[in-house]
């Protein structure tokens, strides 16, 4: 066993910083760079303060430090926190991004620059889980393509996570830090309202039928989507964590394995698990915009660095369904 660490969250009062701090929280124990070592405590981050203070006040070693990453405030105290592990999910999602240049590169970007010149003032390099995103690819029609694919992104959201993970594989060969940059799938089913992501959809599909609500389709049926369940998200998250630096052998980073399903098969497992009645909530309204960014995502993604280094997608898309169902029962 390793001893104690402290742990940094940035974006932490967003859909997966919440679920990630949460779970940090429920746990003492937590394996860290191939080693075993107990949580001492939490900073979280974020510039969305209300629901910050909210999440501190649930667990006595959680501490709220509100702000951006553009505040020397907010860095420096980070830096005195000295952590051993930062998550770093902090960001602005793709359709804000590529509706307003200057804030996604701001906080998409900067933010995660800031952040490495953080590390760099630190006295021990910390590990450096980043939230990038399949968005970094792109493919001529909604293809298959494999981890080693040549990211060329086609947002300025991609583009931004892109140059965000170089920066921190430099950062990491220097020896400022320990980074994993993980290239999340879309994630579904997402609780709560629609966000700006161009893959909103991809929830809404599921989640507004689910609760006897209409749900825009804006993209063709046989778009093919590569996801993961939230509850996956935070474990690769996790898991992320624990891997020794030395098993990413200079490659820092990781595409995750997704399931890939098209729209069509979406809602037809929801009609099996649901009902007609449900699937019936869902129009199509094609939008070129969305159905743009989207169809130029990859349509499914293999993943074998990952799956050799033990990350795991789920099962179907009828567990992402029921993982969202069950959520939704025990909240009510
Ligand atoms: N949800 C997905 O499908 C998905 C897929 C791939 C990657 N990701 C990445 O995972 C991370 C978390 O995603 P999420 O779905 O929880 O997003 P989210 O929008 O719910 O959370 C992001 C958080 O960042 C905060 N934030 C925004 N600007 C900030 C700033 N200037 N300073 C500090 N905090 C700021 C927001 O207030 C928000 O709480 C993001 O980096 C996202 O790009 C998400």
């Amino acid at each position: 066993m390793g001893g104690s660490m402290r742990v940094v969250v940035t974006g932490a009062a967003g859909f997966i910083g919440q679920m990630v701090v949460r779970a940090l929280a429920a746990r003492d124990m937590l394996r860290l760079d191939g080693t075993e070592r107990r949580i001492a405590a939490i900073l979280a981050t974020d510039i969305a303060e209300a629901p910050l203070h909210a999440l501190a006040a649930t667990h006595r070693r959680i501490h709220a430090l509100p702000g951006t990453l553009d505040d020397p405030a907010v860095l420096n105290r980070i830096v005195a926190d000295a952590p051993d592990l930062i998550i770093h999910l902090a960001a602005v999602v793709s359709g804000q991004a590529e509706a307003d240049w200057d804030l996604g590169m701001a906080v998409n970007l900067r933010g995660t620059l800031a952040l490495i010149e953080a590390c760099r003032r630190m006295g021990r390099p910390p590990v450096v889980v980043f939230a990038s995103s399949v968005a970094v690819f792109s493919c001529a029609d909604n293809d298959t393509i494999t981890e080693d694919t040549l990211p060329a992104p086609r947002s300025s959201y991609g583009t931004q996570k892109l140059m965000g993970e170089l920066a921190l594989r430099d950062a990491s060969r220097r020896g400022f830090l320990k980074a994993r940059s993980l290239r999340f799938p879309t994630i579904s089913v997402r609780p709560g309202a629609p966000n700006r992501a161009a893959s909103s959809f991809a929830s809404g599909i599921i989640r507004e039928p689910l609760a006897g609500q209409p749900a825009a389709l804006p993209v063709p049926r046989d778009l093919r989507l590569h996801l993961a369940s939230p509850g996956k998200a935070l474990e690769y998250t996790l898991q992320a964590c624990g891997l020794t630096q030395d098993a990413l052998g200079g490659e820092t980073t990781l595409t995750l394995p997704g399931i890939s399903v098209t729209v069509g098969g979406m809602i037809d497992t929801l009609a099996q698990l649901a009902g007609p009645a449900a699937a019936a909530h869902i129009t199509s309204q094609p939008d070129t915009g969305i159905a743009a960014i989207v169809a130029s995502w990859p349509g499914k993604i293999r993943c074998p660095r990952a799956a050799a280094l033990g990350f795991t997608p789920n099962t179907g898309i009828a567990e992402l369904i029921e993982e969202h169902r069950n959520r939704m029962n025990s909240a009510a």
